[in-house]
Protein backbone atom coordinates (compact mmCIF):
# COMPACT_ATOMS: atom_id res chain seq x y z
CA UNK A 1 0.00 0.00 0.00
CA UNK A 2 2.67 2.30 0.54
CA UNK A 3 2.41 3.35 -3.14
CA UNK A 4 -1.15 3.96 -2.96
CA UNK A 5 -1.24 7.83 -3.00
CA UNK A 6 -3.34 9.52 -0.21
CA UNK A 7 -4.23 13.24 -0.05
CA UNK A 8 -5.30 14.84 3.08
CA UNK A 9 -7.42 17.61 3.46
CA UNK A 10 -7.89 19.11 7.05
CA UNK A 11 -9.40 22.01 8.93
CA UNK A 12 -12.11 23.56 10.40
CA UNK A 13 -15.74 23.44 9.55
CA UNK A 14 -17.00 24.99 6.30
CA UNK A 15 -13.44 25.86 5.21
CA UNK A 16 -14.76 23.95 1.66
CA UNK A 17 -12.75 20.80 2.52
CA UNK A 18 -15.50 18.33 1.62
CA UNK A 19 -15.78 20.65 -1.88
CA UNK A 20 -12.43 20.72 -2.54
CA UNK A 21 -11.78 16.96 -1.49
CA UNK A 22 -14.26 15.73 -3.43
CA UNK A 23 -13.53 17.50 -7.05
CA UNK A 24 -9.61 17.13 -6.44
CA UNK A 25 -10.39 13.07 -6.27
CA UNK A 26 -12.97 13.08 -9.40
CA UNK A 27 -10.16 14.78 -10.95
CA UNK A 28 -7.32 12.68 -10.50
CA UNK A 29 -9.76 9.47 -10.35
CA UNK A 30 -9.06 8.84 -6.45
CA UNK A 31 -11.36 7.10 -3.99
CA UNK A 32 -12.51 9.94 -1.71
CA UNK A 33 -12.95 9.16 2.23
CA UNK A 34 -15.53 11.77 4.02
CA UNK A 35 -14.10 10.80 7.46
CA UNK A 36 -16.90 13.61 8.84
CA UNK A 37 -19.47 11.41 7.74
CA UNK A 38 -18.24 8.63 10.04
CA UNK A 39 -18.28 10.60 12.94
CA UNK A 40 -21.72 11.67 11.83
CA UNK A 41 -23.51 8.53 11.06
CA UNK A 42 -21.97 7.37 14.84
CA UNK A 43 -24.06 10.32 15.92
CA UNK A 44 -27.14 9.84 14.23
CA UNK A 45 -27.22 6.49 15.31
CA UNK A 46 -26.47 7.22 18.84
CA UNK A 47 -29.74 10.11 18.91
CA UNK A 48 -31.89 7.56 17.50
CA UNK A 49 -31.24 4.65 19.86
CA UNK A 50 -31.54 7.50 22.78
CA UNK A 51 -27.94 6.97 23.41
CA UNK A 52 -26.06 9.25 26.65
CA UNK A 53 -23.72 11.22 24.63
CA UNK A 54 -21.69 10.92 27.40
CA UNK A 55 -21.15 7.17 27.53
CA UNK A 56 -17.96 6.63 25.82
CA UNK A 57 -18.18 3.21 25.86
CA UNK A 58 -21.57 2.62 24.30
CA UNK A 59 -20.63 5.03 21.40
CA UNK A 60 -17.71 3.40 20.84
CA UNK A 61 -19.82 0.35 20.44
CA UNK A 62 -21.93 2.00 18.04
CA UNK A 63 -18.88 3.21 16.10
CA UNK A 64 -17.16 -0.66 15.71
CA UNK A 65 -20.81 -1.87 14.36
CA UNK A 66 -21.78 0.85 12.10
CA UNK A 67 -23.18 -0.93 9.05
CA UNK A 68 -22.77 2.25 6.90
CA UNK A 69 -21.43 1.96 3.07
CA UNK A 70 -21.00 4.92 0.37
CA UNK A 71 -22.55 4.39 -2.98
CA UNK A 72 -22.16 6.78 -5.37
CA UNK A 73 -22.61 10.43 -3.68
CA UNK A 74 -25.41 8.34 -1.24
CA UNK A 75 -24.40 7.45 2.38
CA UNK A 76 -26.53 4.33 3.33
CA UNK A 77 -26.59 3.30 6.95
CA UNK A 78 -28.55 -0.11 8.06
CA UNK A 79 -30.28 0.56 4.99
CA UNK A 80 -31.51 3.51 4.75
CA UNK A 81 -30.50 6.36 3.27
CA UNK A 82 -29.25 8.91 5.60
CA UNK A 83 -27.38 11.28 2.92
CA UNK A 84 -29.84 13.66 4.27
CA UNK A 85 -30.09 13.76 7.78
CA UNK A 86 -26.61 13.41 8.96
CA UNK A 87 -26.02 17.36 7.77
CA UNK A 88 -28.46 18.54 10.14
CA UNK A 89 -26.72 21.14 12.30
CA UNK A 90 -27.51 18.69 15.84
CA UNK A 91 -26.06 15.67 13.97
CA UNK A 92 -23.00 17.77 13.48
CA UNK A 93 -22.77 19.21 16.71
CA UNK A 94 -23.59 15.77 18.29
CA UNK A 95 -20.51 14.53 16.23
CA UNK A 96 -18.00 16.86 17.17
CA UNK A 97 -18.91 15.95 21.40
CA UNK A 98 -18.55 12.17 20.54
CA UNK A 99 -15.61 13.03 18.61
CA UNK A 100 -13.63 14.36 21.47
CA UNK A 101 -13.69 10.26 23.10
CA UNK A 102 -10.48 8.50 21.91
CA UNK A 103 -12.25 4.57 22.06
CA UNK A 104 -14.87 6.58 19.30
CA UNK A 105 -12.24 7.41 17.56
CA UNK A 106 -10.18 3.93 17.86
CA UNK A 107 -13.23 2.20 16.73
CA UNK A 108 -13.30 4.19 13.61
CA UNK A 109 -9.88 3.88 12.58
CA UNK A 110 -10.08 0.63 10.61
CA UNK A 111 -12.84 1.95 8.61
CA UNK A 112 -11.06 4.38 7.22
CA UNK A 113 -8.10 2.88 6.30
CA UNK A 114 -9.76 0.86 4.32
CA UNK A 115 -10.62 3.83 2.18
CA UNK A 116 -6.86 3.61 0.66
CA UNK A 117 -7.01 1.81 -2.37
CA UNK A 118 -5.81 1.90 -6.04
CA UNK A 119 -5.22 4.46 -7.89
CA UNK A 120 -4.80 6.48 -4.90
CA UNK A 121 -7.20 8.53 -2.04
CA UNK A 122 -8.23 12.14 -1.21
CA UNK A 123 -9.51 11.80 2.59
CA UNK A 124 -11.29 15.30 4.59
CA UNK A 125 -11.42 15.81 8.01
CA UNK A 126 -9.54 16.74 11.54
CA UNK A 127 -7.11 14.37 11.56
CA UNK A 128 -6.31 12.84 8.29
CA UNK A 129 -2.85 14.24 8.03
CA UNK A 130 -1.85 14.05 11.45
CA UNK A 131 -3.15 10.80 12.81
CA UNK A 132 -4.72 8.38 10.29
CA UNK A 133 -2.61 9.03 7.20
CA UNK A 134 0.58 10.21 8.98
CA UNK A 135 2.54 9.26 5.46
CA UNK A 136 0.26 11.07 2.82
CA UNK A 137 2.23 12.72 -0.21
CA UNK A 138 0.38 15.60 0.20
CA UNK A 139 -0.85 17.32 3.26
CA UNK A 140 -3.25 20.25 3.09
CA UNK A 141 -4.92 22.62 5.92
CA UNK A 142 -7.19 24.66 4.52
CA UNK A 143 -8.42 27.40 6.54
CA UNK A 144 -10.55 30.67 6.36
CA UNK A 145 -12.17 33.23 8.74
CA UNK A 146 -14.84 32.60 10.42
CA UNK A 147 -17.12 35.09 8.82
CA UNK A 148 -16.87 33.36 5.42
CA UNK A 149 -17.24 29.98 7.18
CA UNK A 150 -20.79 31.25 8.92
CA UNK A 151 -21.69 32.43 5.37
CA UNK A 152 -20.94 29.49 3.05
CA UNK A 153 -22.66 27.44 6.00
CA UNK A 154 -25.85 29.25 5.69
CA UNK A 155 -25.99 29.65 2.23
CA UNK A 156 -25.35 25.95 1.94
CA UNK A 157 -28.69 25.09 4.44
CA UNK A 158 -30.54 28.44 2.73
CA UNK A 159 -29.89 26.72 -0.55
CA UNK A 160 -31.33 22.69 0.91
CA UNK A 161 -34.46 24.88 1.90
CA UNK A 162 -33.36 24.42 5.66
CA UNK A 163 -33.99 27.42 7.42
CA UNK A 164 -31.15 28.92 8.89
CA UNK A 165 -30.24 31.87 11.61
CA UNK A 166 -26.73 33.94 10.93
CA UNK A 167 -26.42 34.29 14.74
CA UNK A 168 -26.82 30.74 15.50
CA UNK A 169 -24.75 29.31 13.17
CA UNK A 170 -22.10 31.97 14.40
CA UNK A 171 -22.12 30.34 17.80
CA UNK A 172 -22.23 26.89 16.77
CA UNK A 173 -19.52 27.35 14.60
CA UNK A 174 -16.90 28.96 17.38
CA UNK A 175 -18.30 26.41 19.70
CA UNK A 176 -17.59 23.47 17.30
CA UNK A 177 -14.14 25.61 16.35
CA UNK A 178 -13.40 25.36 19.98
CA UNK A 179 -14.19 21.76 20.68
CA UNK A 180 -12.07 20.23 18.01
CA UNK A 181 -8.92 22.73 18.76
CA UNK A 182 -9.10 21.93 22.32
CA UNK A 183 -9.75 18.24 22.53
CA UNK A 184 -6.92 16.43 23.85
CA UNK A 185 -7.07 13.58 21.79
CA UNK A 186 -5.95 14.33 18.03
CA UNK A 187 -6.90 18.24 18.01
CA UNK A 188 -7.23 20.13 15.07
CA UNK A 189 -3.58 21.48 13.87
CA UNK A 190 -2.06 21.55 10.74
CA UNK A 191 -0.14 18.52 10.71
CA UNK A 192 3.87 18.57 10.64
CA UNK A 193 4.29 19.25 6.45
CA UNK A 194 1.40 20.50 5.95
CA UNK A 195 0.66 23.41 3.22
CA UNK A 196 -2.02 25.86 4.74
CA UNK A 197 -4.53 27.35 2.09
CA UNK A 198 -7.04 30.54 3.33
CA UNK A 199 -9.84 30.08 1.55
CA UNK A 200 -11.70 33.44 2.88
CA UNK A 201 -10.55 35.12 -0.29
CA UNK A 202 -10.35 32.77 -2.75
CA UNK A 203 -13.50 30.02 -4.53
CA UNK A 204 -13.50 26.40 -4.51
CA UNK A 205 -12.34 26.18 -8.17
CA UNK A 206 -9.04 28.56 -7.07
CA UNK A 207 -8.60 25.87 -3.90
CA UNK A 208 -8.79 22.89 -6.24
CA UNK A 209 -6.15 24.27 -8.90
CA UNK A 210 -3.73 25.43 -5.85
CA UNK A 211 -4.55 21.88 -4.28
CA UNK A 212 -3.87 19.51 -8.01
CA UNK A 213 -0.65 22.23 -8.52
CA UNK A 214 0.45 21.32 -4.90
CA UNK A 215 -0.03 17.64 -5.77
CA UNK A 216 1.43 17.51 -9.10
CA UNK A 217 4.59 19.14 -7.54
CA UNK A 218 4.25 16.72 -4.67
CA UNK A 219 4.62 13.23 -6.47
CA UNK A 220 7.67 14.33 -9.07
O1 LIG B 1 -16.32 20.18 4.37
P1 LIG B 1 -16.38 21.54 4.96
O2 LIG B 1 -17.28 21.65 6.14
O3 LIG B 1 -15.02 22.11 5.27
O4 LIG B 1 -16.97 22.53 3.87
P2 LIG B 1 -18.00 22.23 2.67
O5 LIG B 1 -19.10 21.38 3.16
O6 LIG B 1 -17.23 21.80 1.50
O7 LIG B 1 -18.66 23.65 2.46
C1 LIG B 1 -18.02 24.70 1.91
C2 LIG B 1 -19.01 25.58 1.16
O8 LIG B 1 -18.30 26.78 0.83
C3 LIG B 1 -19.50 25.00 -0.17
O9 LIG B 1 -20.80 25.43 -0.40
C4 LIG B 1 -18.55 25.58 -1.20
O10 LIG B 1 -19.12 25.76 -2.47
C5 LIG B 1 -18.17 26.91 -0.59
N1 LIG B 1 -16.78 27.35 -0.83
C6 LIG B 1 -15.71 26.49 -0.79
O11 LIG B 1 -15.88 25.30 -0.55
N2 LIG B 1 -14.43 26.93 -1.01
C7 LIG B 1 -14.21 28.23 -1.24
N3 LIG B 1 -12.97 28.62 -1.45
C8 LIG B 1 -15.28 29.11 -1.28
C9 LIG B 1 -16.58 28.66 -1.03
O1 LIG C 1 -19.03 19.70 7.93
P1 LIG C 1 -18.16 19.94 9.12
O2 LIG C 1 -16.76 20.34 8.76
O3 LIG C 1 -18.75 20.78 10.16
O4 LIG C 1 -18.06 18.59 9.89
P2 LIG C 1 -17.64 17.17 9.40
O5 LIG C 1 -16.34 17.20 8.69
O6 LIG C 1 -18.78 16.52 8.73
O7 LIG C 1 -17.40 16.47 10.82
C1 LIG C 1 -18.35 16.50 11.87
C2 LIG C 1 -17.61 16.49 13.20
O8 LIG C 1 -16.87 15.28 13.32
C3 LIG C 1 -16.59 17.62 13.34
O9 LIG C 1 -17.11 18.74 14.03
C4 LIG C 1 -15.47 17.00 14.15
O10 LIG C 1 -15.62 17.23 15.52
C5 LIG C 1 -15.61 15.51 13.92
N1 LIG C 1 -14.54 14.98 13.06
C6 LIG C 1 -13.37 14.58 13.68
O11 LIG C 1 -13.22 14.73 14.87
N2 LIG C 1 -12.37 14.02 12.94
C7 LIG C 1 -12.50 13.87 11.61
N3 LIG C 1 -11.52 13.29 10.94
C8 LIG C 1 -13.67 14.30 10.98
C9 LIG C 1 -14.67 14.86 11.73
Amino acid sequence: TSIIPVITIDGPTASGKGTVAHRVADQLGFHYLDSGALYRLTALSALRRDTDLADEHALAKLAEHLQCSFQGGDIILSHENVTEAIRAEAVGNAASKIATFHAVRHALLGLQLGFRKAPGLVADGRDMGSVIFPHAVLKVFLTASVAARAERRYKQLIAKGISANMDDLLKDLQARDERDTNRTVAPLVPPEGALVLDTSEINAEQAVAQVLAWYAAASK
